[in-house]
């Protein structure tokens, strides 16, 4: 672990307020809402679609804690969303942050090299203004800049209904509570450039570097990077590196046709309460092999946990200077395997896993020797 300072930058950088939401571009939107809701416990808050007069898309808004996300499809083949899904399969278009000042971190994300996706516009009904603008980030994936303070906050967006909404389906609560991090897989050899990006053109500081030594395993290399805004958005950033066989970074960039995000990290305060409710709402998480448990008893000794709940639903669990951390990781939830989802609950440990890296790493390389990519 590498412990690395923020470069210098000439002008105020955006001031983000943190998440806002997280926006997927998908085939069935009614299906993932679905999934999502069923599955993982998110409730439908909100829809838009034809029948509320929003031509061409339809959208779901689901809930759980301080997460957001926004789940689309398109309803005909020339939509920017079915062009996106044909290229990518389901996955990530937009990594949406709150702001006090839309046209002000516009103006300092382009002014510091950033990519114009959108110039600032409003979108303005009954309940007030949003204000928004869109900047490019890795692949096709953008950020979206928000302002919420002249809208009402009962609604998402001009469009949205939170009438005749689908059902909650039955199932145990499963407690997240926030967005953890959100990490993107970029192109090899362009790590460096995106650490850039979110230094210069964000404000970001990375915050720690891990070389390939450090996180690879025998057959499947990476190198990664964590930038944050200091506050609350974390974004780690993977670029794949040489090892025996393909690095499952690489798997992902070819599957996916190119950079986006590969996993988001949900936030518990009891995460043994969470994957129990998860695995029982039909959840498969990436499976761990006994012997691990063997080893992280012996990592964290000391620290007093519950190791045969923890080794019977697959908890991985890994500890830093200021505390320990319990995490876990879905399979992929995508049919490409590119997007997947971790859990995580935080005891102090401001860290990501890197003791677990190659635990998780041998047990993605199970999955990927099945599908014949290894
Ligand atoms: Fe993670």
């Amino acid at each position: 672990m590498t412990t690395t300072t923020a470069p210098s930058a000439q002008a105020p950088a955006a001031h983000l307020l943190g998440w806002d939401c997280i926006e997927f571009w998908v085939g069935n939107a009614r299906a993932m809402a679905g999934f999502l809701a069923g599955a993982f416990g998110f409730r439908c808050t909100a829809y838009a679609g034809p029948e509320t007069g929003v031509r061409g898309k339809s959208s779901y808004v689901l809930e759980q804690g301080d997460v957001r996300f926004v789940v689309s499809g398109a309803l005909d083949a020339g939509s920017p969303i079915a062009q996106h899904v044909r290229t990518h399969g389901d996955g990530v278009h937009d990594l949406a942050w709150l702001v006090d000042n839309v046209d002000a971190a516009y103006a300092a994300a382009v002014t510091r090299g950033g990519r114009i996706v959108r110039e600032p516009w409003d979108e303005t009904d009954d309940l007030g203004t949003l204000r928004l603008a869109q900047i490019g980030t890795y692949g096709e994936t953008v950020h979206t800049f928000v302002d919420r303070t002249r809208y009402d906050r009962k609604r998402l967006e001009p469009g949205y209904t939170n009438e005749n909404l689908p059902p909650a389906p039955a199932g145990p609560a499963v407690g997240v509570v926030a967005i953890d991090h959100v990490v993107g897989n970029v192109e090899k050899g362009k790590l460096d450039d995106w650490v850039h990006f979110y230094a210069e053109v964000m404000g970001f500081s990375p915050l720690v570097h891990f070389s390939d030594d450090q996180i690879s395993t025998e057959y499947s290399a990476l190198m990664s990077t964590v930038v944050w805004d200091g506050t609350k958005i974390v974004m780690p950033l993977n670029e794949p590196a040489d090892g025996l066989k393909k690095s499952q970074i690489q798997e992902y960039l070819e599957t996916y046709d190119g950079p986006g995000v590969q996993h988001i990290a949900l936030r518990t305060d009891d995460i043994v309460a969470a994957v129990d409710a998860l695995r029982a709402r039909g959840v498969r998480f990436m499976r761990v092999p006994d012997a691990y448990y063997d080893e992280a008893r012996g990592r964290l000794a000391g620290i007093d946990l519950p190791w045969d709940e923890l080794q019977r639903l697959n908890i991985l669990a890994d500890r830093d200077q200021d505390g320990y951390l319990l995490q876990i990781f879905t399979e992929t939830v995508t049919d490409r395997p590119t997007v997947f989802f971790e859990i995580i609950e935080r005891r102090g440990a401001r860290g990501f896993g890197e003791g677990n890296f190659k635990a998780l790493f041998e047990a993605i390389e199970r999955d990927q020797a099945r599908r014949g990519n290894l």
